[in-house]
């Protein structure tokens, strides 16, 4: 059959996603691109905020006019709406064929086979069920850069977060399939290895009665081929000294960290149910850049969560102003039916979030582009990811930067670059995300 994949929401889903076609492809199906002719459609939806649920319905309600009108046999919908509203989606959805909850994605060949011969499939597992597919997944992110995806779900249970229910309780992927999903990677040219779960610090602590992220870390260094690895959704209170430093003494190991903190104030942060405080962000964040002086600091923030005040939007202002991020991003709250925080008093008007937010962004903007600054006249390494034929230039990224909600380096270069390599660059401009910089030919390997 020819399938076309429609992954939506998050990078760890986007791993699910690349599983499933793993599948789809050992088992003869042929992946197209081209919606005239999918005869099978599958579409792995995201229901984390309101937003990402409307753009899942908007794609779902799409793929189904598609079935209407052209040569598709099966729409089938994956992923977390799935999992909370699959009675919704076959109840009112006529055109979809089958459902495939979070845990049960590799299912996914079967539901075709079985939605081909007239049954309407639900393929569905407990949420704390852990698929271990050991197929070579079809990499989605441009043959060089991939996510690996070393836990599934969370228990950390915050106020606001739908995501247990969606996704289970934390769960670790053994460090044998970490290894071997990151081997068949690096066999097919990924060179940066991008670490993904809800949360990635507590990895082993379910299958091995302690955290081992920094053990698991320096057995993916030791993979031939891996250039780069950059750990994203860190949580602070879970940040140990041995963490600390792998980062800071294996060179393969960007020096870079994304932390998810949500809020400094206290109060906010435990009607939150986070369990920190602000000092002791400060002072994890204070080891982080004692120990590793260059390196680069990601967070995210929530802005009009419950009950907060002016004086909690203060607080946040003068601790973003204190720590200096280098990249962060504002999400505005959003209330998610089930979470304790949705049932919170004092929910705050939208125009009020936003208001609050842009504050926060405008504060970043000026932070960021006194950062980007002083990269001028620096070597760094970037590694290419395309050129823009009309402007003749190539666009990278450097360690500093991840993919797809970091910024970039534009860089001149006088000699052809194939995508995927590394080069050594001079910084020569910046504005409030972006570098530009040239290509130094003596230092590229
Ligand atoms: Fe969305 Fe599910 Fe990821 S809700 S953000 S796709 S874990």
């Amino acid at each position: 059959m020819k399938i076309l994949f429609v992954s939506l929401g998050c990078d760890k889903n986007l791993v699910d996603s690349e599983v499933m076609l793993g599948l789809l492809r050992d088992r003869g199906h042929e992946i197209t691109n081209d919606e005239n002719q999918a005869e099978v459609i599958v579409v792995n939806t995201c229901s984390f905020i309101h937003d990402a649920r409307e753009e899942s319905i908007q794609t779902i309600l799409e793929m189904a006019a598609m079935k209407t009108e052209g040569v598709c046999r099966l729409l089938i919908v994956a992923g977390c709406l799935a999992e909370k509203y699959r009675a919704e989606i076959l109840d009112e959805l006529p055109e979809v064929d089958g459902v495939i909850g979070t845990t049960a994605y590799d299912a996914v060949c079967d539901v075709i086979d079985r939605s081909l011969a007239g049954e309407r499939v639900q393929a569905f597992e407990s949420v704390d069920r852990l698929p271990l597919v050991k197929t070579k997944r079809v990499i989605t992110t441009g043959g060089y850069s991939s996510y690996l995806k070393i836990g599934e779900g969370c228990d950390k249970h915050c106020t606001y977060c739908i995501i247990p229910k969606l996704r289970g309780n934390y769960r670790s992927v053994p460090m044998e399939y970490v290894l071997e999903d990151a081997r068949m990677l690096a066999a097919s040219g990924v060179t940066e290895l991008n670490i993904v779960a809800q949360e990635t610090t507590t990895w082993g602590k379910d299958i091995y009665g302690e955290k081992r992220l920094h053990e698991l870390l320096r057995a993916l260094c030791r993979i031939e081929g891996i250039r780069w690895i950059r750990l994203l959704y860190c949580y602070p209170e879970e940040i140990t000294d041995e963490l600390i430093e792998v980062i800071r003494t294996e060179p393969k190991i960007c020096h870079y960290l994304d932390m998810p903190i949500q809020h400094s104030s206290d109060r906010i942060l435990k009607r939150m149910g986070r369990r920190t405080s602000r000092k002791e962000l400060e002072e994890v964040i204070g080891k982080l850049r004692r120990e590793i002086p260059d390196i680069a600091l990601r967070t995210t923030l929530i802005s009009g969560f419950p009950g907060e005040t002016e004086a909690d939007q203060e607080d946040l202002k003068s601790f973003i102003q204190t720590i200096q991020f280098d990249r962060l991003g504002v999400f505005t709250y959003s209330p998610e039916e089930g979470t304790p925080a949705a049932a919170m008093e004092n929910q705050i008007p939208e125009d009020v979030k936003a208001e609050r937010r842009d504050e926060l962004m405008a504060l970043q903007q000026r932070i960021s582009e006194e950062k980007t600054g002083n990269m001028v006249g620096k070597v760094l390494k970037v590694l290419v990811e395309g050129r823009i034929p009309e402007e003749g230039i190539y666009v990278g990224r450097t360690y500093r930067d991840a993919p797809d909600v970091d910024g970039y380096v534009f860089l001149d270069a006088e000699e052809e670059i194939i995508s995927g390599d590394f080069v050594t660059a001079k910084i020569t401009g910046a504005d409030e995300y972006d570098l530009t910089g040239e290509v130094l030919y003596e230092f590229t390997e």
